[in-house]
């Protein structure tokens, strides 16, 4: 038998959506597979009323997770803003698996996305053989979501072209998409919303066009601004995702988590958690969600080369991955840092001896 590497969430959580959906008396948007409420439930975690434990997707505010989700509710779009790695993708999976039952419409943005990819396509034998019908049209993901009245996602959408964007506005505003050819247009079925993503700090992106933007209601997600919260959710994510790829999780795992998390938080911040020296800060974002990558990596490396034990020894040339994104420079950032704060450090030394000799 063959297994997916990976199921869309509401496979994964298709009891916990079942055990909220069982009992969910509160009023439901039309084409809404859950209520609002117990949207938010199955992303912030809780219970169902029949007691059933519902995990945690999202760690944080949980009022971001109401905006988001009341936004979906109304004729504006949903666009998730932020660093990389602050759980955008994450969330708006999650947020079509509680609102649409299906997270599977996704069209990928990038630079070379055009608008056949937005709208539709043709079969062209179909085409040239039958001429334009429906037989012939190739719905993308965003005419499926339409016509099924669902959500869909637009990952990275500022890294598509403004002019590919700006197709999205006729979609938006007036929720029904022309098919000049066939003269004809599909209009979207209740339910129907679209949720983007994209993030602010990388280069080569397009604006979103004040036009555009106006259709869309803006949700920031931010990094954790405290270091619990961030250990938090490391260790959780951690703890899942080694489960899935059948890792063992040794038992100083969460000792090695707040440690990493330590030294990416006094990097990224540039200064030291007790604020007194101030340090450089190196070009890569080091989000949460490298931190995760850098654990799952020695992890990894702890299982199959040594012997299960989990140390600065697997998880440091993970870290210098992360961090050097920049040969040149981001190299005398993490130097400077080792030598005037973790060299001084006795509980860190460790990592300061691993990080140097990488270095
Ligand atoms: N606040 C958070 N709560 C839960 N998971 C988080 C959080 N921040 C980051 N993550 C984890 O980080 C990983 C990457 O997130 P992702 O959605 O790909 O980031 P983005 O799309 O913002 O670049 C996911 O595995 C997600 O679980
Ligand atoms: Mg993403």
């Amino acid at each position: 038998m063959t297994e997916a590497l990976r199921l869309p969430a509401e496979k994964i959580h298709a009891a916990e959506l079942e055990a909220l959906k069982a009992d969910d008396k509160e009023r439901r948007p039309p084409g809404w597979a859950l209520s609002p409420r117990a949207a938010v439930t199955y992303l912030m975690g809780g219970k169902a009323a029949n007691g059933m434990p519902i995990s945690a997707k999202y760690v944080g505010d949980k009022r971001l997770i109401e905006t988001a989700v009341a936004t979906l509710a109304t004729d504006r779009a949903l666009l998730l803003l932020g660093v990389p790695g602050t759980a955008k993708s994450w969330v708006s999976e999650h947020l079509a698996a509680a609102v649409s039952g299906d997270s599977t419409m996704v069209i990928q943005c990038t630079a070379g996305t055009d608008e056949n990819q937005v709208r539709y396509g043709w079969n062209y034998a179909q085409l040239l053989a039958h001429g334009p019908s429906r037989q012939a049209l190739v719905p993308t993901p965003l005419f499926r979501a339409m016509e099924a009245g669902k959500l869909c996602r637009l990952e990275e959408l500022t890294r598509m072209g403004s002019d590919v964007q700006d197709t999205l506005i006729t979609v938006l505003s007036e929720k029904m998409m022309p098919i000049p050819e066939l003269n004809e247009s599909v209009y979207a079925v209740r339910g129907f919303n679209v949720i983007a993503t994209a993030n602010n700090r990388d280069k080569g992106v397009n604006e979103l066009s004040s036009a555009l933007k106006r259709r869309f209601n803006v949700v920031v997600l931010p990094l954790p601004d405290d270091m619990e919260q961030e250990i938090a959710i490391v260790t959780k994510r951690v703890g899942e995702m080694a489960q899935s790829l059948d890792l063992p999780a040794p038992k100083n795992v969460s000792e090695e988590v707040a440690r990493v998390v330590a030294i990416f938080r006094e990097l990224r911040g540039g200064a030291t958690m007790d604020g007194k020296i101030t340090l450089k800060t190196p070009s890569g974002t080091l989000s949460t969600a490298e931190a995760i990558a850098v654990m799952i990596g020695g992890l990894s490396q702890a299982a199959f080369f040594n012997g299960g034990k989990l140390s600065a020894e697997g998880l440091a040339p993970n870290m210098i991955g992360a961090i050097v994104k920049d040969p040149v420079q981001d190299k005398v950032v993490l130097e400077e840092y080792l030598e005037t704060v973790l060299k001084k450090r006795p509980d860190y030394a460790d990592y300061y001896h691993m990080l140097s000799d990488l270095t």
